[in-house]
């Protein structure tokens, strides 16, 4: 299949045009590469050739320059900013980059009569929920920061497009992605992802690391996320394109099982071997108590299961992480 890949040198993005690659799929990256690494880029041509298009999706002239005239079976599209913190205290660059941006890939790709598109999207637009039970597709959903706001709107956008023209989209809901596989990892810059900083705290002495908050309503205080391992999401990835059919569909891609921070620090501690010093923050502006995935409907329509748990993850993690460059941390 010939695969068109935006914000292929990012974490999720690089580690599915790998895969894609060694599957034997003809795959175009598209990046602007504000926040995608060359490292990463170096890793994936391990797997094969692609195509390389440098273009930043706010800029539909150039978009359009850049694809007019092209094919593809399937678009997989990640490319979009992701600090939930940051989108609190700058929404308008949340709103340009990841919806502007979006719907400009989409008019193009009408324009040019590609119409199968996978859509990353978040467990971000589902927010705090009145319940504490697994969050289906169904449940409310009330984002709690900018970017699970741009995450909602583009998939109003998909499913517009998908009623009204002859676009089929999948959204697929990640809850947290973690972990690490191909010699590629999670290298955001800033890091902001628990994972990564937990596991910085055993290698950096000067860097702590801190809890952001313990007096939530969960039985030990801290937040409960759903990591699920990028093996497992570019899994997820590839049963969507095997699975697109006519119009819209929005998955939750995630294990079904809560780990909270304070779960996060031990399950590292047993991977690392050693004992972490950690603090007690402030709750993070924007952080919701709990989300933890009911995946049964992407199961059962697409056949996809999650494989790792929380030490698989963390175990990839570290590996990765003690190869990261001390830079990434400045
Ligand atoms: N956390 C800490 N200390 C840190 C970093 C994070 O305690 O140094 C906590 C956060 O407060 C949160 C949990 O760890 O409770 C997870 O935080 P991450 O930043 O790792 O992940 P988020 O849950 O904020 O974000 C992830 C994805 C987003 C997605 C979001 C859904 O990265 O793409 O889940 O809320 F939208």
């Amino acid at each position: 299949m010939k695969v068109l890949v935006t914000g292929g040198a990012g974490y999720i993005g690089s580690h599915t045009s790998y895969q894609l690659l060694k599957d034997g799929h003809e795959v175009t990256i598209l990046d602007n590469m504000e926040k995608g690494h060359e490292s990463a880029l170096d890793i994936v041509k391990q797997a094969g050739e692609f195509d390389f298009l440098k273009s930043d999706l706010r800029d539909l002239v150039a978009l359009r320059e850049v694809l007019n005239g092209k094919s593809f079976d399937a678009v997989i599209h990640f490319a979009a900013y992701l600090e939930v913190g940051l989108s609190v205290k700058q929404p308008a660059i949340f709103f340009e980059n990841n919806v502007v941006g979006s719907q400009n890939l989409f008019q193009v790709l009408l324009e040019n009569g590609i119409n199968n598109v996978i859509f990353s999207s978040s467990a971000a637009v589902y927010g705090t929920q009145t319940s504490n039970s697994m969050i289906s597709e169904s449940s409310p959903k009330s984002p709690d920061s900018p970017y699970g706001e741009t995450k909602l709107l583009t998939e109003r956008i998909l499913e517009s497009y998908c009623k009204y023209t002859d676009m089929n989209a999948v959204a697929l809901r990640y809850f947290n992605p973690a972990g690490a596989a191909f010699g590629l990892g999670e290298r955001h810059l800033p890091e902001t992802h628990v994972i990564p900083r937990v596991l910085r705290a055993f290698l950096d002495q000067s860097f702590k690391f801190g809890v952001f908050g313990d007096d939530y309503p969960t039985p030990d205080g801290s937040c409960i996320r759903d990591f699920i391992h990028v093996e497992d999401l570019v899994s997820a990835h590839i049963a969507a394109v095997y699975n697109i059919s006519r119009g819209f569909r929005a998955y939750n891609v995630g294990t079904g099982n809560g780990t909270s921070v304070f779960e996060v620090i031990k399950a590292a501690e047993d991977v690392v071997g050693k004992k972490l010093t950690y603090e007690i923050s402030e709750r993070r502006e924007g952080d919701p108590a709990m989300l933890v995935a009911d995946p049964k409907l992407f199961t059962n329509d697409s056949g996809w299961k999650a494989k790792h748990d929380i030490h698989d993850i963390l175990e990839s993690a570290w590996e990765y992480e003690q190869s990261r460059p001390e830079s990434d941390y400045k």
